[in-house]
């Protein structure tokens, strides 16, 4: 035995027995065949052929890392959350994200990014599950699966398809805003470093007065502008030479001691506002205008510790909307409100249901639940197992003032997402990006991305919508998009251009 094998511990088994081999199985003399018996080597096989857990539905590609929350700043007016009280802090889980691609695909797909982030508090654990754009492409659940679905694989051929995202996108023109977001440098970022997190959400705050407000949550990051993108051409080679390069690059950075960190910020809506304002508040697919409710410091985020087991730590770290605290609440966000229940759900499927006793989801905070049973359940409960009970079992204590994400709302069943308010459509603060937010190179960065992609496999159909639509957005801009689309698809003065414009479908059905 070398020295090296005599400081390591024995093998053992799944049950703490000492392994006889790591490399031989048990066999009937050297030639003769392998028995039943050998435990251990079955256990090695039953274990193996179980390691894959399935992926999450949207945002299956990512990473994470852990570190730490304070709020340095005194909000008090606004909550009366603990950890959002001044000096406050609390141990943090973190998670990015790429939205359509599956586990191993490249991370640098143009998608928008997951933005996740657990605060492990002393009043239980609140997630903020967010992404690296402040709007989102809908505004009704109704369409979320749809949506996710135009943007994943095809049924036939399972291949991505551009015809798909734009079919969907422009008969969806609620998704304009977003849409112009991930074809600019938002839809590729240098690295999850680099990135800047929103909770896009309006979500709810109450003080210790019983106060109410709405808020939105801002992560910018310390690091930089929030600008830094990768270029089409560079993801592309990217995409191809190191599909892991976003992964790898938060982990070596967190593993030479260079810890990324964000402040948070907060734009806060008295609660009464709400119901006169020009925009609808709770309308997923805007933003607040600065201008109207600025940015206000609240703390900042550390990342400085990487897992070390990536499937315990961040393939099952299971986050949730609907994880909040007392001070912080849902909001009349129709999106929001659906998310409440989609997240947990998932995770019990994906995870069962016991999920929230894996270690990196439990609360750091004491747990009394009521919840009882199920499959992988390990921490023993205790009697009495129902409520009300004589024999001191747990009793709900609701804290002082009314609870965040309380509101009014009375009226007819509808299904219809939002009246339309005086400055409300679904161009204008898309345009406000190309034209106030966006400088000229990224106006042209943004045509150059949207022509590469509509040049791509977008039918003739499509591609005449998706002009129109661009156009809407932004006439210049428009017509740039269509020329320049014409061009690559060989197109001349006399002769438009679009004849070589096929879907997948297309493409297949003519071969
Ligand atoms: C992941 C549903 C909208 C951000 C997921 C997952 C589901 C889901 C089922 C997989 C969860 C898992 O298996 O762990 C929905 C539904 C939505 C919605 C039903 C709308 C009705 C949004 C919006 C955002 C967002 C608007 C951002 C503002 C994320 C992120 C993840 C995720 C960041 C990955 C979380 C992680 O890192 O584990 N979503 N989603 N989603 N979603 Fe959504």
């Amino acid at each position: 035995m070398t020295d090296e094998k005599r400081t390591v511990p024995p093998t053992t088994t799944d049950a703490g027995i000492r392994a006889p081999s790591d490399e031989h199985s048990l066999t009937v003399g050297s030639d003769g065949p392998i028995v039943l018996h050998d435990h251990y080597l079955l256990e090695q096989m039953a274990n193996f052929n179980r390691e894959r857990i399935p992926e999450r539905q949207p945002h299956a590609k990512g990473g994470g890392a852990f570190g730490r929350y304070e709020t340095t700043q005194d909000v008090s007016r606004y909550t009366r959350a603990g950890i959002f009280q001044k000096g406050a802090s609390a141990e943090i889980a973190a998670r990015f994200s790429t939205v359509a691609g599956e586990r191993g695909s490249p991370d640098t797909w143009r998608d928008p990014r997951g933005f996740s982030v657990k605060m492990y508090t002393d009043e239980g654990n609140f997630d903020m599950v967010g992404n690296n754009t402040p709007v989102f492409f809908i505004r009704d659940p109704m369409k979320f699966q749809h949506f996710i679905r135009s943007q994943k694989r095809r049924a036939d051929n399972d291949l991505r398809d551009h015809d798909m995202q734009w079919d969907f996108w422009t008969l969806s023109p609620e998704s304009a805003h977003q849409v112009t977001y991930l074809m600019g440098d938002r839809g590729i970022p240098k690295s999850w470093r680099d990135m800047q997190g929103y909770s896009s959400h309006t979500y709810s705050l109450v003080n210790a007065e019983g106060e109410r407000f709405w808020v939105k949550f801002h992560w910018l990051n310390d690091q930089g502008d929030g600008n830094s993108y990768l270029s089409q051409d560079e993801a592309d080679k990217l995409a191809g030479s190191d599909g892991d390069y976003h992964r790898r690059d938060l982990f070596d950075a967190i593993g030479a001691g260079d810890f990324p960190s964000w402040t948070l910020y907060w734009q806060i809506m008295p609660y009464e506002e709400a119901k006169t304002y020009r925009i609808n508040p709770f309308d997923l697919t805007k933003v607040w205008p600065r201008g109207d409710y600025p940015l206000i410091e609240v703390g900042r985020m550390t990342l400085d510790r990487n897992p070390t087991d990536f499937h315990a730590q961040i393939e099952q770290l299971a986050f949730e909307p609907n994880n909040m605290v007392p001070g912080v609440g849902l909001s009349p966000d129709k999106m929001l409100l659906a998310r409440g229940f989609s997240y947990a759900d998932a995770h019990r499927h994906r995870l069962g249901v016991n999920y929230k006793q894996i270690p990196v989801n439990a609360a750091k905070s004491p747990v009394h639940s009521y919840s009882k049973d199920g499959a992988m359940r390990v921490t023993p409960v205790a009697d009495p197992v129902y409520a009300p009970n004589s024999y001191g079992g747990p009793a709900a204590q609701p804290g002082p003032g009314p609870e965040a994400g309380r509101w009014e709302a009375d009226g007819d069943m509808v299904r219809q997402a939002y009246r339309l308010r005086e400055d409300d459509d679904d161009w204008s603060q898309a345009n406000a990006l190309i034209n106030k937010v966006m400088d000229a190179a990224q106006r042209e960065r943004l045509v150059g991305n949207v022509a590469g992609h509509l040049a791509d496999g977008v039918s003739e159909k499509v591609l005449l919508r998706a002009f129109d639509y661009w156009k809407k957005i932004d006439a210049a801009i428009g017509e740039k998009i269509e020329a320049k689309v014409r061009e690559m698809l060989g197109g001349t003065s006399d002769a438009p251009g679009l004849a070589s414009a096929q879907s997948v479908s297309g493409k297949l059905a003519a071969e």
